[in-house]
Protein backbone atom coordinates (compact mmCIF):
# COMPACT_ATOMS: atom_id res chain seq x y z
CA UNK A 1 0.00 0.00 0.00
CA UNK A 2 1.13 3.62 -0.56
CA UNK A 3 0.80 5.20 2.25
CA UNK A 4 1.80 9.10 2.80
CA UNK A 5 2.62 10.23 6.52
CA UNK A 6 2.57 13.89 7.80
CA UNK A 7 2.85 15.24 11.34
CA UNK A 8 3.43 18.98 13.05
CA UNK A 9 6.04 19.44 15.49
CA UNK A 10 3.64 18.09 18.16
CA UNK A 11 4.20 14.57 16.20
CA UNK A 12 7.18 13.96 15.04
CA UNK A 13 8.53 10.92 16.71
CA UNK A 14 5.28 9.07 16.26
CA UNK A 15 5.06 10.08 12.49
CA UNK A 16 8.67 8.75 12.57
CA UNK A 17 7.82 5.44 14.55
CA UNK A 18 4.94 4.95 12.05
CA UNK A 19 6.72 5.30 9.14
CA UNK A 20 9.88 3.10 10.32
CA UNK A 21 7.23 0.39 11.30
CA UNK A 22 5.06 0.60 8.09
CA UNK A 23 7.87 0.64 5.42
CA UNK A 24 9.22 -2.81 7.96
CA UNK A 25 5.54 -4.17 7.04
CA UNK A 26 7.14 -3.62 3.27
CA UNK A 27 4.41 -0.56 2.76
CA UNK A 28 6.08 2.46 0.23
CA UNK A 29 5.65 5.29 2.13
CA UNK A 30 5.49 8.94 1.28
CA UNK A 31 7.30 11.36 4.53
CA UNK A 32 5.97 14.43 3.77
CA UNK A 33 7.07 16.03 7.11
CA UNK A 34 7.87 18.45 9.25
CA UNK A 35 11.05 16.49 10.32
CA UNK A 36 12.13 19.18 13.13
CA UNK A 37 10.83 19.75 17.03
CA UNK A 38 10.65 23.66 15.26
CA UNK A 39 7.44 24.66 15.08
CA UNK A 40 4.89 24.44 12.61
CA UNK A 41 1.38 25.18 11.36
CA UNK A 42 -0.49 21.91 11.18
CA UNK A 43 -2.79 22.55 8.29
CA UNK A 44 0.45 22.82 5.63
CA UNK A 45 0.73 18.76 6.44
CA UNK A 46 -2.95 17.99 6.59
CA UNK A 47 -3.51 19.41 3.32
CA UNK A 48 -0.09 17.63 1.87
CA UNK A 49 -1.08 14.46 3.01
CA UNK A 50 -4.73 14.35 2.19
CA UNK A 51 -3.80 16.04 -0.51
CA UNK A 52 -1.95 13.20 -1.54
CA UNK A 53 -4.74 10.73 -1.12
CA UNK A 54 -7.11 12.97 -3.08
CA UNK A 55 -4.68 13.23 -5.92
CA UNK A 56 -4.23 9.15 -5.90
CA UNK A 57 -0.86 9.28 -5.27
CA UNK A 58 -1.34 7.51 -1.82
CA UNK A 59 -3.68 4.81 -0.72
CA UNK A 60 -4.01 5.79 2.59
CA UNK A 61 -2.45 8.30 4.94
CA UNK A 62 -1.47 8.89 8.25
CA UNK A 63 -1.31 12.54 9.94
CA UNK A 64 -0.35 13.25 14.20
CA UNK A 65 -0.77 16.19 15.82
CA UNK A 66 -0.72 16.86 19.08
CA UNK A 67 -4.56 15.64 19.97
CA UNK A 68 -5.44 14.31 15.68
CA UNK A 69 -8.20 16.91 16.00
CA UNK A 70 -6.69 19.76 13.87
CA UNK A 71 -5.40 17.27 10.92
CA UNK A 72 -8.48 15.68 11.10
CA UNK A 73 -10.43 19.09 10.50
CA UNK A 74 -8.10 19.79 8.10
CA UNK A 75 -8.17 16.58 6.23
CA UNK A 76 -11.53 16.59 5.94
CA UNK A 77 -11.69 19.85 4.09
CA UNK A 78 -10.13 18.38 1.34
CA UNK A 79 -12.36 17.29 -1.34
CA UNK A 80 -14.01 13.34 -1.42
CA UNK A 81 -11.32 12.88 1.54
CA UNK A 82 -12.77 11.10 5.10
CA UNK A 83 -10.36 11.31 8.17
CA UNK A 84 -11.07 10.02 11.40
CA UNK A 85 -9.06 10.91 14.91
CA UNK A 86 -8.66 7.19 16.49
CA UNK A 87 -7.32 6.66 20.46
CA UNK A 88 -8.62 2.63 20.14
CA UNK A 89 -8.05 0.05 17.61
CA UNK A 90 -11.65 -1.07 17.04
CA UNK A 91 -12.52 2.99 15.61
CA UNK A 92 -9.46 2.56 13.32
CA UNK A 93 -11.05 -0.84 11.94
CA UNK A 94 -14.53 0.61 11.68
CA UNK A 95 -13.66 4.17 10.16
CA UNK A 96 -12.48 2.18 7.01
CA UNK A 97 -15.27 -0.80 7.32
CA UNK A 98 -17.92 1.46 7.44
CA UNK A 99 -17.13 4.87 6.68
CA UNK A 100 -14.42 4.41 4.08
CA UNK A 101 -11.82 6.58 5.70
CA UNK A 102 -8.52 6.84 4.01
CA UNK A 103 -6.77 8.75 6.58
CA UNK A 104 -6.03 8.21 9.98
CA UNK A 105 -5.42 10.90 12.99
CA UNK A 106 -3.36 10.39 15.48
CA UNK A 107 -2.42 12.33 18.65
CA UNK A 108 0.76 12.49 20.03
CA UNK A 109 -0.40 14.17 23.23
CA UNK A 110 -3.30 11.36 24.09
CA UNK A 111 -2.15 8.19 22.30
CA UNK A 112 1.23 6.01 23.65
CA UNK A 113 3.29 4.72 20.91
CA UNK A 114 3.06 1.41 21.50
CA UNK A 115 -1.16 1.53 21.08
CA UNK A 116 -0.62 3.72 18.21
CA UNK A 117 1.30 1.80 16.14
CA UNK A 118 -1.21 -0.76 16.88
CA UNK A 119 -3.78 1.23 15.46
CA UNK A 120 -2.26 1.83 12.57
CA UNK A 121 -2.21 -1.58 11.99
CA UNK A 122 -5.89 -1.82 12.25
CA UNK A 123 -6.32 0.99 10.01
CA UNK A 124 -4.29 -0.17 7.37
CA UNK A 125 -5.48 -4.17 7.96
CA UNK A 126 -9.11 -2.86 7.29
CA UNK A 127 -11.03 -2.38 4.07
CA UNK A 128 -14.52 -0.77 3.20
CA UNK A 129 -17.55 -3.28 3.40
CA UNK A 130 -19.86 -1.57 1.14
CA UNK A 131 -22.94 -2.42 0.60
CA UNK A 132 -25.55 -0.31 3.07
CA UNK A 133 -22.47 1.47 3.87
CA UNK A 134 -22.12 3.39 0.22
CA UNK A 135 -24.92 5.11 0.45
CA UNK A 136 -24.08 6.46 3.65
CA UNK A 137 -20.87 7.82 2.64
CA UNK A 138 -22.24 9.27 -0.56
CA UNK A 139 -24.65 11.18 1.35
CA UNK A 140 -21.12 13.07 3.40
CA UNK A 141 -19.87 13.87 -0.35
C1 LIG B 1 0.24 22.25 18.46
O1 LIG B 1 0.64 22.81 19.68
C2 LIG B 1 -1.15 21.64 18.59
O2 LIG B 1 -2.10 22.64 18.61
C3 LIG B 1 -1.38 20.69 17.43
O3 LIG B 1 -0.40 19.70 17.44
C4 LIG B 1 -2.69 19.94 17.42
O4 LIG B 1 -2.95 19.31 18.63
C5 LIG B 1 -3.86 20.63 16.87
O5 LIG B 1 -4.91 20.04 16.64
Amino acid sequence: MRIAIGCDHGGVELKQAIGEHLAAAGHDINDLGTHASDSVDYPDYGKAVAGAVAAGEADRGVLVCGTGQGMAMTANKVDGVRAGVCGDVFSARMICNHNNAQVLCLGARVTGPSLALEIVDAFVGADFEGGRHSRRVEKIG
